[in-house]
């Protein structure tokens, strides 16, 4: 952490006015030194050096004080001795005394004064440049006892994608991702409430639906009567961290899977192919109109879903290298468009893939895999029926490929969990689509997402590189 400077108040810039302070006394001491000596004897003058004094409470080096009071204590001494014998000597000393002691009093007080009223205006500042440090780096709000925000700085804004005063006034529960289940919350709440520190890891959503990590300090303050009258939380974001655990969670799962994939692929592929072609031989050796060949044929595709259960938990845990080249959008489309003419899926499915004069670096067969997968997705979500609009934009970096479709959306619980392989809400589904997917874009060094945005439908993003180095 950078330390921030403290402004240096003794500074040569800042000294000048408080020597000016000091020189000003000093000759307003010589100025009623001079007038003690003129005046007549009777004239108390004393108090006026006391006076004098007073104007050293602008003074920020309470101990100047002493200074100016040991130059006045010499004034009135001095005085005391070159003033003419006379019959007022004895009140003159009197009234030299009572002026000194009156000096020294108030110079204690001064300084006194002085000191505290420094430590207060330092321990102020001090306080000012804690609340500017936290401010720089920490999401910071407070709430009152209802759980109403009342103060938000500008980075919790920031992260949210809230403005102030969409916020102020509302209850935290407006960036609820729906994570955390209420028991969760509840006891958060009995902590603060009871005057303990929270201290947690909470998911919010932002305004435009994006989710963040923040990891959480709740600390209530509390009155006289030991009863919260506000909480201030401290945030800090830890989207990133959270990411790459996930990420790191996946892989190590992933090679589990991948161990595993391989006995499946030994002990399960090969045999169900001997079974297959064993049932398919009996079948075949059936008389024609045996009732019994139904349920063969029923068993060979009982059989044949199973492998392709199979193929994909294989493709899913095992996939090849990318073999990337560069292809045109238009060719991929061409392909992707033939296939699924086919596929009764989509005989009532409205296609709309605009042409677009781009080039992909992709390996086909895989890239071709994916956009059937979201496809497939965008049909079964609008259950056979509507318009699938695949299109293409790009900048100077990226090409983006979309697929928009006009389904339901999806939860925000399906959409925390829609990569997890294995993960359906389907009664046929493996839920290994858009794992395998996501799998399959990023070795191409891209991204793939869902949102679902508030007109309605899902739009799946394909994000790929512009240029590529081949393998
Ligand atoms: N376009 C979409 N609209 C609505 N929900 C979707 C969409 N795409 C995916 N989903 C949701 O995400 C879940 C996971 O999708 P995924 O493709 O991984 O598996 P699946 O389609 O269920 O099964 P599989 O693709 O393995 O046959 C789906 O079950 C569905 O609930
Ligand atoms: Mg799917």
């Amino acid at each position: 952490m950078v330390p921030i400077q403290e402004p240096d108040r003794f500074s040569p810039d800042g000294q000048t006015p408080q020597i000016q302070l000091t020189a000003l006394t000093l000759a307003l001491l010589g100025i009623t030194f001079v007038a003690d000596v003129w005046l007549p004897a009777e004239v108390p003058v004393g108090p006026v050096y006391g006076a004098l004094l007073l104007l050293v409470l602008w003074e920020p080096r309470p101990n100047r004080v002493f200074l100016v009071a040991g130059v006045a204590t010499l004034l009135v001494l001095t005085e005391l001795v070159v003033s003419e014998p006379g019959p007022f000597n004895g009140i003159r000393a009197v009234n030299a005394v009572a002026g000194i002691a009156g000096v020294w009093l108030i110079a204690f007080g001064i300084q006194r004064y002085g000191h505290r009223s420094a430590e207060r205006h330092r321990a102020l500042r001090d306080a000012e440049d804690l609340r500017y440090a936290l401010d720089q780096s920490a999401i910071l709000a407070t709430t009152n006892v209802k759980g109403d925000i009342t103060f938000v700085n500008d980075t919790f804004c920031e992260i949210s994608k809230y403005q102030r005063e969409e916020l102020l006034g509302q209850n935290h529960r407006i960036l609820n991702s729906g994570l955390h289940p209420k028991d969760f919350f509840k006891e958060m709440w009995r902590a603060i409430a009871h005057g303990q520190v929270w201290r947690g890891e909470l998911r919010n959503r932002a305004k435009d639906g994006s989710i963040y990590w923040v990891d959480t300090t709740i600390v209530p303050f509390l009155d006289q009567s030991g009863k919260p009258y506000q909480y201030v939380s401290i945030r800090y974001d830890i989207t990133e961290r959270k990411a790459t655990e996930a990420r790191l969670r996946d892989q190590a799962s992933l090679a589990q899977l991948g161990r595993m994939a391989a006995v499946v692929a030994h002990e399960v592929r090969n045999p169900l192919a001997g079974i297959r072609g064993a049932l398919q031989v009996i079948g075949q050796r059936m008389a024609p109109e045996a009732t019994e060949r139904g349920i063969v044929t029923e068993i060979v595709n009982r059989v044949d879903t199973l492998n392709a259960i199979v193929e994909d938990l294989l493709l899913f845990a095992r996939p090849r290298p990318p073999v990337i080249r560069a292809v045109t959008f238009d060719e991929l489309i061409a392909k992707l468009g033939t296939q699924l003419a086919n596929d009764p899926a989509f005989a009532h499915i409205d296609l709309d893939m605009a042409a677009a004069d781009a080039q992909l670096h992709v390996d086909p067969e895989m890239f071709t895999l994916v956009m059937l997968n979201l496809m497939n997705n965008a049909a079964q979500a609008m259950k056979g029926h509507g318009r699938i609009r695949v299109s293409l934009d790009r900048d100077a970096k990226w090409v983006n490929v979309r697929v928009t479709d006009a389904g339901p959306g999806m939860t925000p619980e399906i959409q925390a969990r829609l990569f997890e392989p294995f993960f359906t809400t389907k009664a046929r589904g493996t839920g290994l689509g858009l794992a395998t997917a996501r799998r399959i874009i990023e070795s191409h060094g891209g991204t793939l997402t869902l949102d679902c945005p508030p007109t309605g439908g899902t739009v799946a993003s394909i994000r790929l590189p512009t240029v590529h180095t081949y393998n």
